[in-house]
């Protein structure tokens, strides 16, 4: 009998510290052994010229998002999951929503339900809209009891804004629970008084989303962030960064010793104004918030990535079809404005649905832009997509590692494959990629979710259902520091 269902052979490994030769030895779903010459196992995969690195983690996507106005996000579990998987994502955390005037328990139910279709492993980020006493006090702790320990608050859009009394009662409740809370840094007020002046002016491109909201509103609310974190001394990760602007402002927050982390995504590492000016409308493929910048900040971003500002690179994935969502005013809570159209149907830049979708190029683009180009090393790219997200959110020594004892969760990459991006060719439910043609070297062929081939040549083998939901316990980087002005911990009384 061998002592392996599985073995990964010959390959080059990538882990978050080193690249080395080895084999890996894969017995009930977790890493056994890591070693040359190991024995035979039940089933070979061989991985000679292969890099193999652990499974990715998209701590950042938006999967069949449930609407107040009983709205559902296009991109099914079924569907979002098996783009995850085919570009090298084999667990994610997307988000259990809060309407404003309702608790938690009005959606939670129904979309964990829906989440069990997943073919990747999954857990949640809880949106809070609405911190009642009986959410913090009661809702809360029973959720965080459940194993799901991150929040995400919004410091823009109008069904999802809180104030900066609400945001301090969240990281206070946070503090106390030993959760984690992430944040979308934007000044509302900002972007409202932009809006309206753009709106007098006749100014309604998708090109306009950018103007309506430029770096110094994302580099005010993320400095008020972290302001706010530490008068509560709770750890936070900023959202999607989009700029230099704000990344200085966590460079220099993390100088002071502030628990204060900053995730950015390929958008912002490739994409820029030209994106939001495409013929027929194409920009709308392009909004999101925070906004793409002017050329030149993406390299900008790429150097807050290489001097570890920026630690996470997540796809914030959003299921806005072209056709149906993003040419339709006013569909979705992730916009600013009202269901306002032109003349021709189009909607006005601040009623289209904000988001892209990227949960199945995100490795990818960013193995190619990153590792192919040589911006970042192998175990940079590992530490970006899978290593750093496990330390954050409670995952570390289960997902995004090579060690043993870890889920057999392993992407083998051809290094030297070259590929152009098609929609065509993606397995999201949406009808457009924002990287439509783009020329990728380096691609993800085979992907082993738990010891199982759940993508072989591109083919998602996957069942629906065959995710699991992964609880977090506590964990040490979600600690506060133990340091409040004046020694006094407002939190705790
Ligand atoms: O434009 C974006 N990012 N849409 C998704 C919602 C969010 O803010 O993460
Ligand atoms: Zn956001
Ligand atoms: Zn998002």
């Amino acid at each position: 009998m061998s002592d392996y269902d599985l073995v990964i052979r010959g390959g080059t490994l990538a882990s978050a510290a080193e690249v080395f030769e080895a084999d890996i030895g894969i017995k009930d779903g977790v890493i056994a052994a890591l070693g040359r010459n190991l024995p035979r196992g039940v089933e070979e995969i061989p991985a000679k010229g292969m890099v193999v690195t652990p499974g990715g983690i998209d701590s950042h996507c938006h999967i069949e998002e449930l609407g107040q106005d009983g709205s559902v996000q296009e991109e099914s579990f079924a569907s979002g999951s098996a783009a995850a998987l085919a570009g090298g994502t084999t667990s994610f955390i997307c988000f259990l929503p809060q309407w404003k005037g309702h608790g938690l328990a009005d959606s939670a139910p129904g979309y964990e339900a829906r989440a069990a279709a997943s073919r990747a492993d999954y857990s949640f980020h809880q949106i809070i809209t609405d911190p009642t006493p009986d959410v913090l006090r009661r809702e809360l702790p029973a959720l965080v009891a459940r194993g799901i320990r991150s929040f995400k608050v919004f410091l823009t859009y109008d069904p999802l804004r809180l104030t900066d009394r609400e945001f301090i009662e969240v990281l206070a409740a946070a503090r106390r629970l030993g959760a984690f809370v992430t944040v979308h840094c934007e000044n509302y007020d900002a972007i409202g008084w932009r809006i309206e002046a753009l709106l007098r002016a006749g100014l309604t491109d998708p090109l306009q989303h950018a103007w309506s909201r430029p770096p110094v509103v994302e580099r005010e609310a993320t400095h008020r962030a972290i302001a706010l974190a530490e008068l509560v001394d709770q750890p936070i990760q900023v959202f999607h960064v989009s700029c230099e602007e704000a990344a200085a402002e966590i460079a220099a927050a993390r100088a002071r010793g502030l628990k204060v982390w900053g995730e950015t995504c390929p958008q912002y590492l490739t994409l820029s104004h030209a994106d939001l000016q495409g013929a027929d409308f194409a920009g709308a493929k392009a909004v999101c918030s925070p906004a793409l910048r002017e050329a030149g900040e993406n390299e900008r971003v790429w150097k807050r990535i290489q001097d570890g500002t920026l630690d996470v690179v997540t796809s914030d994935h959003c299921g806005f079809s072209f056709a149906t969502q993003k040419k339709v005013a006013g569909s979705s809570a992730y916009g600013t404005g009202t269901a306002a159209s032109r003349p021709d149907g189009t909607p006005v830049f601040n009623a289209i649905p904000n988001g892209v979708p990227g949960i199945e190029t995100r490795m990818p683009v960013l193995f190619s832009e990153g590792v192919s180009k040589g911006r970042i090393d192998l175990p940079t790219f590992v530490r970006l997509t899978s290593a750093n997200a496990a330390k954050l959110f409670g995952l570390q020594g289960r997902k995004g590692s090579l060690m043993p004892g870890a889920d057999a969760d392993l992407v083998l990459w051809d290094p030297d494959a070259e590929r152009t991006i098609r929609n065509a060719a993606l397995h999201h439910a949406i009808d457009y990629t924002p990287w439509e043609g783009m020329a990728v070297k380096g691609w993800p062929g085979t992907t082993i979710r738990r010891g199982e081939v759940a993508v072989r040549d591109g083919e998602v083998l996957a069942p629906p259902g065959s995710g699991r939901f992964l609880p977090r316990g506590p964990y040490a980087l979600a600690r506060p520091r133990g340091v409040v002005p004046d020694g006094f911990d407002a939190a705790s009384v």
